[in-house]
């Protein structure tokens, strides 16, 4: 099969290593890619969003699966323009249609979407400028801290956490007037806190049939022991101990499934990738958000642990025949630590040439944001590289990811040396 995958992050680089181990795999293209992914396939240079640059390629070569990284094309309607395309239709996507990728484009259309099929999330409300006045109200009826997301995507900086009425009230005063988000708080979800640790659950689906990859556990802020600002994310794990079978239980039966079922009911095709952001609140899981594609460093520690055929598996979506696909998941355990630029989530040091990606031994070095400038690797993005090791435990994995990590020599380079280390 030739395969155009979509995207240019670590997530990327994740499914390209994973995709060019199938004897399914012809021919991979990465568009646009990164320095890494040209390892397992060809980059060619298209931006995920040129639509119409994607549909003259996937022409001319061939293409007969397409698999959406990010979360940009599937809101603004890739698959959707598949399907629209007399010479594209019978090309398979493989990530949501428009509309249900609003289960990422729009938290209020995932708040209602829960609360019409009972899906355990935090009490909410929605407000617009024109009922801001009852917002402010609303917010003075709430205990504290008090949650207000943007409703639309911006950039994982809409979702606020205010520890006082006063804050909380200017907070939306600015995200509904002033524009805070731009469009994307044009409408703002002003939802409950919830209490509790955190985990991202991985569900494929052609619609009808699922299968819940392994979960895991990302850690978004920059400093060590969970400190300072959020980030793309610094690394990840998984399996994640807590998430023990009464706990994934709980949440195939209260979450997965009535998720599956509520698109069909909703009339809502899903061919693709659900992302589940859970809180575990004492044992109970709580939603937090759906994303409609993979996480991004989950995926550089989710992939590694599955042994099925990852070809085999998308075209079960496609076909719709998810359900008779064999799928084994490895009991090993990943970490990934994720190397940054030096000064991110800030303005961040750029075009610093990378060494040392040889000395990487006992783990995948998988890129995010780099480039090639002549011979030389160079950096390209705030998150740079995603170094990933699969060990039969979590501590030799995480020892593993962080000593290949130090191996790496970049201008301004930074990681934390903590990452899984409160699950051991
Ligand atoms: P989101 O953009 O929805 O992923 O939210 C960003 C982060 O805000 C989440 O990963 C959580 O850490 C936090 N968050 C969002 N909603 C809540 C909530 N209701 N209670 C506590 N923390 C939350
Ligand atoms: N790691 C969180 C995300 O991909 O949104």
């Amino acid at each position: 099969m030739n395969i155009l995958l979509i995207g240019s992050g670590g997530r990327e680089s994740a499914f390209a290593w994973k995709l060019s181990q199938s004897p399914k795999c012809e021919q991979l293209f990465i568009a646009p890619g990164n320095a890494g992914t040209g390892q397992y396939g060809t980059n060619v240079d298209i931006k995920v969003t040129d639509f119409e640059g994607i549909k003259a390629f996937v022409l001319s070569n061939g293409i007969n699966l397409v698999i959406v990284g990010p979360e940009e094309p599937l809101v603004k309607g890739i698959h959707d323009f598949f399907l629209n395309d007399e010479q594209l239709k019978n090309v398979p996507v493989i990530g949501p249609q428009r509309e249900a990728a609003q289960l990422e484009g729009s938290k209020d259309f995932s708040k209602q979407f829960m609360q019409r099929h009972n899906i355990p999330t935090a009490a909410s409300r929605t407000f617009t400028r024109d009922t801001l006045q009852d917002g402010l109200s609303y917010l003075a009826t709430q205990g504290l801290p008090v949650v207000l997301k943007a409703d639309g995507l911006a950039a994982g900086k809409g979702v606020l956490i205010c520890l006082t009425l006063q804050e909380a009230q200017q907070e939306l005063v600015e995200m509904l007037t002033e524009a805070k988000f731009g469009e994307a708080s044009s409408k703002v979800v002003v939802e409950q806190f919830l209490q509790g640790i955190e985990l991202s659950v991985f569900v494929l689906t052609d619609g009808n049939s699922y299968k819940i990859l392994p979960e895991a556990k990302d850690y978004k802020r920059i400093g060590e022991g969970d400190s300072g600002l959020n980030t793309g994310g610094m690394g990840s794990v998984s399996p994640v101990p807590f998430a023990d079978e009464i706990f994934m239980r709980k949440v195939e039966e209260r979450v997965v499934i009535p998720t599956v079922e509520g698109l069909k009911q909703d009339g809502i095709p899903y061919k693709g990738f659900i992302f589940i952001g859970l809180m575990n609140c004492e044992g109970e899981p709580w939603v937090i958000e759906y994303n409609c594609r993979m996480g991004d460093p989950e995926t550089e520690s989710v992939l590694p642990r599955i042994e099925s055929d990852l070809i085999d598996l998308l075209m079960g979506v496609a076909e719709g025949n998810l359900i008779e696909k064999q799928f084994t998941i490895s009991p090993k355990i990943a970490a990934t630590v994720v190397c940054v630029a030096g000064g991110y989530p800030g303005e961040y040091l750029k075009d610093k040439a990378i060494s040392g990606l040889d000395n990487v031994r006992g783990s995948i070095a998988f890129h995010a944001g780099t480039g090639m400038q002549g011979e030389d690797v160079i950096t390209t993005g705030g998150r740079v590289l995603a170094i990933t090791s699969l060990q039969d435990d979590l501590f030799t994995a995480l020892q593993q990811a962080t000593l290949d990590a130090s191996r790496i020599y970049y201008d301004g380079k930074y990681f934390r040396k903590d990452i899984g280390f409160d699950l051991l």
